[in-house]
């Protein structure tokens, strides 16, 4: 022991188009076992279907976490790993909702293994949000489904408000 105060910080990693409650039970439960947490927003992902701009993306995660005192919003681009580094992270959490996602999920946290010795713990999603995903989400609210009970009460008044009278 050298005497050095340890923190356990943890990265959860999305795009969070948006946020869903989904997500908010797997932050939520990452808190309470790591001493912080960094939700990591990627601001230049892959899929170019996004539906909200990175700014209100953190708004309304911002809003979605404001109960929890050790999570913090940030966000990266490139290699999470990298990112992970420079942040003292030493540990990537991860929700798994169904055998579908583990053959990419665990391929990701090998190569992230690989190319850094960081960690991913999996948490299993709650069997209430297993069925749920961001872009279910947008597409559902899209054509005017009924998201709430999905997503945090502001993000759906913000889905609501944004496709008014817009189903098409
Ligand atoms: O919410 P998503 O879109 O499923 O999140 C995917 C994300 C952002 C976690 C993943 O694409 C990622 O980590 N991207 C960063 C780039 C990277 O490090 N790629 C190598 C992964 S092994």
């Amino acid at each position: 022991m050298t005497g050095e105060t340890c923190v356990a910080t943890a990265l959860c990693p999305g795009s969070f188009d948006p946020v869903t409650l989904g997500h908010v039970d797997i932050i939520e439960r990452s808190a309470r076992h790591f001493d912080e947490v960094i939700v990591a927003v990627i601001s230049n992902p892959q899929k170019t279907q996004s539906l909200f701009g990175l700014e209100e993306r953190q708004e309304l995660l911002e809003k979605a976490l404001s109960h929890l005192g050790n999570v913090r919003i940030e966000f990266f681009k490139g290699l999470l790993v990298e990112f992970a580094k420079e942040h003292g992270a030493d540990s990537i959490v991860k929700g798994l909702r169904a055998v579908s996602d583990f053959d990419y999920e665990l391929q990701m946290a090998q190569m992230n293994q690989r190319l850094s010795g960081i960690d991913t713990f999996f948490l299993s999603t709650s069997p209430r949000y297993s069925f749920l995903s961001s872009s279910l989400v947008r597409e559902v609210a899209r054509f005017g489904g009924d998201v709430s009970g999905m997503v945090p009460r502001h993000v759906n008044d913000r889905l609501v408000e944004m496709f008014r009278g817009k189903e098409a």
